[in-house]
């Protein structure tokens, strides 16, 4: 049975581009006949600044909306990233094994550290930490974003270097992107950038919490162009594009249905189509966040269940790897 691992930060609520390009995919994979693993990366999210009780907050907050949008405790393991710590010892020891000229170069970290005057050690030492995730619980499939493919390359050639070094030891990963728009959902602001929890600007992101009023207006505001008609062109118009993508995932209609249904319409009427069905989708899931927000020993106790489960996972490959130190140093 093949292994799928993939993460989540905890910071904030989820934006309509982490629930298309990465969990609802992850709930696809829970049902189907995979073994799936998945992280709250706390460790990941404080390479930038967290206040410690927000960031338990927001764990609990994931914890529920995940729970919300499907994940089944039962089928998948859910657990806590820090609650592991052999995540940050295989880190250190893969640090040990990629240049800085590998790391200076990632698409993330020269974006935000840009804005930076004092640029944290460990914002660099990100896609490490996220290798040693995949590599900890020896995953085949990574689902995530388009944003995610150069991290997970990196993941890639730490294993090739890995093996090399000590014999076959972590499968190589893939990661699994899917081939529509679902993987790059665009922000409403500015089609060329893709939804981000970073962008200031809040009417750029629709959030899974989002009340019924806040999504049309959002959806209103969204940036389209000059041209009335409704057509799907990712090229030349990507405002349109991205919003034909996110109604047709929400509704799970074809972006050609959705196009012959909006003949007589034109963008600023489509507009109110979208929001409709993005309220029918995520309405119910809103509901049920707050609910399990409102029992958090129960999500607490979740999270212990998969942090028990991990931890397993990551003792017994740990020590797999420290015994091929010892072996390689005695002989
Ligand atoms: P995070 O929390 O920043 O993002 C979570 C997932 O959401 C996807 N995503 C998007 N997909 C489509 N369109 C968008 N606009 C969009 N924005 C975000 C991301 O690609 C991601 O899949 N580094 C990871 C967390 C991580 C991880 C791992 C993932 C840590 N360790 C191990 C896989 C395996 C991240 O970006 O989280």
């Amino acid at each position: 049975v093949k292994k799928v691992f993939s993460g989540i930060q905890p910071t904030g609520n989820l934006h309509l581009g982490n629930y298309f390009g990465a969990v609802k995919r992850w709930i696809d994979l829970q049902n189907s006949n995979y073994d799936v693993t998945y992280c709250i990366v706390d460790l990941h999210s404080i390479t930038l600044p967290q206040k410690p009780l927000e960031l338990k907050e927001n764990i609990l907050r994931i914890c529920a909306t995940l729970l919300a949008c499907g994940i089944d405790p039962q089928k998948s393991t859910l657990f806590l990233q820090s609650s592991v710590r052999e995540h940050s010892e295989l880190c250190w020891i893969l640090s040990c094994n990629t240049t800085m000229a590998r790391l200076t170069h990632l698409p993330q970290y020269k974006e935000k550290s840009e804005k930076m005057k004092e640029i944290p050690l460990g914002l660099y030492l990100y896609p490490v930490l996220q290798a040693a995730d995949i590599m900890l619980h020896k995953a085949n499939l990574v689902p995530v974003g388009e944003d995610q493919i150069q991290h997970i390359q990196l993941a890639q050639s730490l294993t090739k270097n890995f093996n090399h070094r000590f014999g076959p030891t972590f499968p190589t990963c893939e990661p699994m992107i899917s081939e529509d728009l679902s993987s790059r959902i665009k922000s409403l602001r500015d089609p060329t950038k893709k939804m981000s929890k970073s962008d200031p600007d809040p009417k750029s992101c629709v959030m899974l919490t989002d009340s019924p009023d806040q999504i049309t207006s959002k959806i209103k505001k969204a940036v389209t162009d000059f041209t009335s008609a409704v057509t799907f062109d990712p090229q030349n118009r990507q405002g349109v594009a991205n919003l034909l993508t996110i109604h047709s995932l929400a509704s799970n209609k074809s972006i050609e249905q959705i196009c012959d249904e909006s003949q007589r319409l034109d963008t600023g009427q489509y507009k109110f189509k979208v929001a409709e069905a993005i309220i029918e989708h995520f309405n119910p899931i809103r509901l049920k966040i707050d609910d399990y927000l409102k029992n958090p020993d129960y999500l607490w106790s979740i999270l212990d269940i998969g942090n028990e489960k991990a931890q397993e996972v990551a003792e017994k490959t740990m020590n797999e790897i420290i015994l091929l130190f010892l072996f390689l140093g005695g002989g």
